[in-house]
């Protein structure tokens, strides 16, 4: 009785496997394929990037390098002053704190440096995730609650990080959004990006504010240092490796920071440094050119955003978009043939749903029937039953996005290249070293493998060999760190 029981169930699962293989089948009939595919056809055309079009691009924004440098606002690109004219050289020594404040989480750090010989002796750190609300709150509440976060940091400290007697702890704050610097120590915010948006902070001085909140907590430290995060990864980078000559993010944003003769930055009106350098903070990510592989797709992005008409080609390359992008365009796809069912997925409707992560979990998807990519669907979007014609599909949705984004964030680089003249080859066989972070770079292999490969193919072989890119794995706390030990007092 028992094992007809079994039987019976066994047999009602079969035909019930069955009838959805057929319904699937049926749909998939129902899909015109070779029409869905002329679509994407078309998209992936104006997404296109040949070689040529890169080198147009990259010229482009080497123009807008130079205009940026000549005069404040004479550029998209922003081309900041960072005040950092000193390079560390290794005898960096002492106990230095760090925060890195840039995008839904913040890190706080602790680090001992041993001067020559010792180099980075310990270090800790601690991360905290940014309740969305903050983001858009207060300034007040914001930098409060990094104040708080610092504070029971610090208390939590061992004896092995004993601040000498009479010396005040001494912070390099990587706040990683565009600000104009007074000083190395000083800074108002121009405007926030990737999902911030406080409008009260606008034109403040972000030093004061974080000086504020701490002295409501009671913590005795002074900010030595304000640094971009690209400019904390090129001097964390250089810190390793004396030929870094520029910090790239690829991360929720993104952004280059490259050394730069002083005497060619009309807009320094100071005397210049006594290195004859100076680091620069380009804001690549508010970069925009009649060159760029615009759709419809990103101009609706756009639109709908937070910062509209701002940071284009950040929205194009950086992880808090590719995945938007890719939503967007399989919504579209979606509304016009039944790839997921006969009614659009509700959830896929719902901008932000489908994240980068996601998206290169369903791009490095190297099964056979594509499994991973059908649990994305179910789990992110409940989109349950797909064939393997859909699956490919999205696949292939993803390698546009991601590929469009590398390769322009390989053109980026190459104009820096091209700037500080690295792309050529000089006598002395000169390394070139970009030290890149953020998690788009280090998680999405698809997406830096095509970077890398796009980038020798810029250069050509043989100056490709002499430039080096390098995972600089959290390297701008360290710099920021560093950056207040060298201009301690
Ligand atoms: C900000 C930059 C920052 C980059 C990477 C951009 O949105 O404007 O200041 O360096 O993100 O974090």
């Amino acid at each position: 009785m028992e094992k007809r029981v079994v039987c019976t169930a066994a047999t009602v699962a079969a035909v019930a496997c069955v009838v959805a293989v057929l319904v699937i089948r049926k749909r998939s009939k129902g899909i015109k394929w070779g029409k869905v595919r002329e679509m994407l056809k078309e998209i992936k055309l104006k997404c296109a990037l040949p070689i040529e079009r890169l080198k147009q691009i990259a010229s482009a924004m080497e123009t807008e390098m130079h205009a940026g440098l000549a005069s404040d606002g004479g550029s998209k690109l922003k081309m900041l002053l960072s005040y950092v004219d000193k390079l560390p050289t290794g005898a960096e020594e002492g106990l230095f704190y760090a925060l890195d404040l840039g995008g839904t989480n913040f890190r706080v750090l602790r680090v001992q440096l041993g001067g020559k010989e010792g180099g980075v002796v310990r270090q800790e750190h601690k991360e905290v995730s940014i309740p969305p609300h903050l983001m858009v709150g207060s300034s007040h509440d914001l930098f409060d609650f990094i104040a708080e976060a610092l504070s029971s940091f610090v208390a939590s400290e061992g004896e092995e990080y004993k601040v000498p007697e009479g010396k005040q702890r001494e912070l390099g704050f990587t706040f990683s959004f565009p600000v104009k610097q007074l000083s190395l120590s000083s800074g108002t915010l121009i405007k926030w990006t990737k999902g911030f948006c406080i409008e009260e902070t606008v034109g403040q001085d972000v030093v004061a504010e974080l000086t504020k909140a701490m002295e409501r907590q009671g913590l005795d430290m002074k900010v030595a240092a304000l640094v971009n995060d690209t400019v904390g990864t090129l001097v964390g980078g250089r810190y390793e490796d004396g030929d870094v000559m520029t910090g790239v993010i690829l991360g929720t944003g993104s952004n280059a920071a490259y050394v730069e003769h002083a005497s060619s930055i009309p807009k320094w009106h100071d005397e210049l440094p006594k290195s004859g350098e100076m680091v620069i903070n380009m804001e690549w990510g508010n970069f925009k050119s009649p060159l760029l592989p615009i759709t419809e797709f990103d101009e609706a992005l756009d639109f709908e955003s937070l910062n509209p008409g701002e940071q284009i080609y950040e929205k194009l390359i950086s992880g808090m978009y590719l995945g938007e992008v890719v939503r967007r365009v399989l919504l579209k796809v979606s509304e016009e043939f039944p790839i997921f069912g006969d009614i659009v997925p509700p959830k896929l409707e719902a901008p932000f749903i489908l994240r980068t992560p996601q998206m290169s979990a369903i791009h490095h998807d190297s099964s056979l029937d594509l499994k991973v990519v059908a649990k994305k669907l179910k789990e992110t979007l409940g989109i349950h039953n797909t064939s393997i014609k859909t699956r490919k599909f999205v696949v292939d949705v993803c390698d546009m996005v991601a590929k469009r984004a590398a390769r322009l964030a390989a053109a980026g680089i190459y104009a820096i290249i091209k700037k500080i003249g690295r792309d050529t080859l000089s006598d002395d066989k000169q390394r070139t070293v970009i030290a890149i972070d953020g998690g788009l770079f280090e998680h999405y292999t698809a997406f830096s493998d095509c970077l890398e490969r796009t980038l020798r193919e810029l250069l050509g072989e043989e100056v490709a060999n002499s430039v080096v890119i390098k995972h600089a794995n959290d390297g701008s706390g360290i710099g920021a760190a560093l950056i207040a030990a060298s201009h301690s007092n």
